[in-house]
């Protein structure tokens, strides 16, 4: 059975890993909470993010910036005068569209014959413009035109979106700013107006000749950051795909634009293509199967004005193929925008050449949340086990897992493997998220474990009281093994670490 968003959204409510926010007044409009599973799920995907950027290489520093940043920095980076969306209403229905996410039409002009009287018409449901043109060839009548006999005046011609939900007509566009304004102080007035971040990378930029000087860096090196941004989408949706107030995690790679390379060194292009690939294989390493990943370019139209390239990563959700995260060369268009509003210098001097100058910058933007629900859905596991019942798991990459592993006794009414069940719990807890759970059969709570990924769960019976051997199952092969009980933690530890090497 295919998976659909509604499996993925039903078992993130089911299990305690995601619920509608403010759900108790009946929701706020596509704000998310993350639960108890929710908040240990998505701090694994942040931190695996980030010990692959700051932990495992040399050239990368962190930082976490303010949200609320001076206004100034909006009008810098262009957000107050281009972050909008083009915003049209149904005059019929009355619902909200954003123009730019209709389908594009195209229709064909018809003229009728023998009368000044000319009509655009667009293919009905399942027609594409060549079977309607077509067709009016065959001279086949329109039911819902005036009878006669009509021409093709002129084939292709583009047509305004219509309502995708009653096909009425639709209001001109209008620009909607997509940031949240707000005002510092107690005084509401434009002076003090300012907004929420709606992206983490203008901090790093402002930051970029702080970090530069403290941590005595040279060209070329990156600054990482992981945040809320907040964009006052018009059509959010898709579960956690699309929603107002989400988590990035950015990176800004500052390098050496072509001209001022040394011979062996990476150009900014070469810079890119390393992005490129290494984010690529970040989330096929993390669990994602690579036939569900592409990389797609952007055409020429959808680039930056300033930017020298940019792919996304896109995921084929339940919902089609779509973006994960970014990859842009923004070249030295964020730092020049930043020296001429702040009138600070933030270029470069480069011993090497003796010479100032401002760097490029590459930039892999991906969000924590759409990332999550990409590891979600690609988890998601229906299968029979030996002809019995459906099994459901997640098979989480061991480091995305909310709990590594769970300690049942395998009878709650005898007290001696009670204590030793929690015993064997405690002793797990400081090497890694282990939970004690008693208020089931066994087979019920190994499968709810199953549906929340929980790679490791150990049993302790009868015997365990005799010989001190417990049972240790694996998620996804549901192998058992019997081992002395202090031996589980080394056992699991060394898994870990396995799945964690590249
Ligand atoms: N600094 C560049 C930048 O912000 P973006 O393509 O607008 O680029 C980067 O955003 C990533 O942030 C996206 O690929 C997506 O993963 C995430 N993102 C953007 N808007 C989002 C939203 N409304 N809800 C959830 N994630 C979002």
């Amino acid at each position: 059975m295919a998976l659909t968003m509604d499996n993925i959204v039903s078992l993130c409510k089911r299990r305690g890993i995601i619920f509608q926010s403010s759900e108790i007044y009946g929701g706020l409009g596509s704000t998310w909470d993350y639960g108890p599973l929710g908040v240990e799920l998505k701090r694994n995907v942040m931190d695996a993010w980030w010990r692959s950027m700051v932990y495992e290489r040399d050239d990368i520093e962190g930082l976490d910036a303010a949200i609320l940043m001076h206004p100034q920095t909006w009008v810098a980076s262009g957000h107050v005068s281009n972050f909008s969306d083009p915003l049209v209403d149904c005059k019929s229905c009355k619902r909200r569209f954003r123009e730019d996410h209709l389908p594009a039409y195209a229709g064909i002009k018809l003229v009728h014959d023998g009368e000044p009287r000319e009509e655009l018409v667009v293919p009905a449901m399942g027609d594409s413009v060549e079977q309607m043109i077509s067709k009016v060839r065959q001279g086949r009548e329109w039911s819902s035109k005036p009878k006669g006999y009509w021409t093709v005046a002129e084939e292709t011609v583009p047509v305004r979106p219509f309502c995708p939900e009653c096909g009425g007509e639709l209001t001109e566009p209008r620009q909607f700013n997509l940031m949240f304004e707000t005002h510092l102080g107690p005084v509401k007035d434009s002076a003090s107006v300012t907004y929420l971040r709606p992206e983490t990378a203008q901090g790093i930029f402002v930051n970029f000749d702080n970090v530069l000087t403290t941590m005595r860096r040279k060209l070329p090196f990156g600054i990482a950051q992981i945040g809320k941004s907040f964009r006052n989408e018009i059509t959010p949706g898709n579960f956690v795909f699309r929603t107002r107030e989400f988590e990035q995690m950015e990176l800004e790679f500052f390098c050496k634009p072509a001209d001022k390379c040394q011979p062996g060194e990476r150009t900014d292009m070469e810079w890119w293509e390393h992005w490129k690939e290494e984010r690529f294989n970040w989330y096929k390493r993390y669990g994602i199967r690579a036939e569900k990943l592409r990389m797609r370019d952007h055409a020429a139209d959808e680039l930056a004005h300033y930017a020298k390239g940019c792919v996304d990563v896109e995921y084929e959700f339940p919902i089609g193929w779509s973006e994960l995260e970014g990859i842009a060369n923004r070249t030295d268009y964020d730092l020049k925008q930043h020296i001429q509003y702040s009138g600070k210098d933030l270029s470069y001097f480069d011993q090497a050449r003796n010479e100032r100058y401002v760097p490029y910058v590459i930039e892999p933007s991906a969000g924590a949340n759409r990332s999550l629900l990409a590891f979600l859905c690609d988890a998601y596991r229906e299968e029979e086990v030996e002809g019995k019942e459906a099994r459901k798991f997640l098979s989480l990459h061991y480091d995305l897992a909310p709990i590594k592993c769970a300690v049942f006794p395998l009878l709650k009414n005898k007290p001696e493997l009670v204590e030793k069940a929690r015993g064997l719990a405690r002793d797990l807890k400081p090497h890694f998220y282990t939970v004690y759970d008693d208020t089931a059969a066994i087979g019920k709570l190994y499968r709810r474990q199953d549906e929340i990924g929980t790679p490791f769960c150990v049993t302790v019976d009868m015997d365990s009281l005799e010989d001190g051997q417990v049972t240790l199952r694996n998620r996804d092969t549901m192998q058992q093994d019997r081992m002395p009980a202090e031996k589980v933690q080394e056992v699991i530890a060394e898994s870990l670490v396995n799945a964690r090497a590249r």
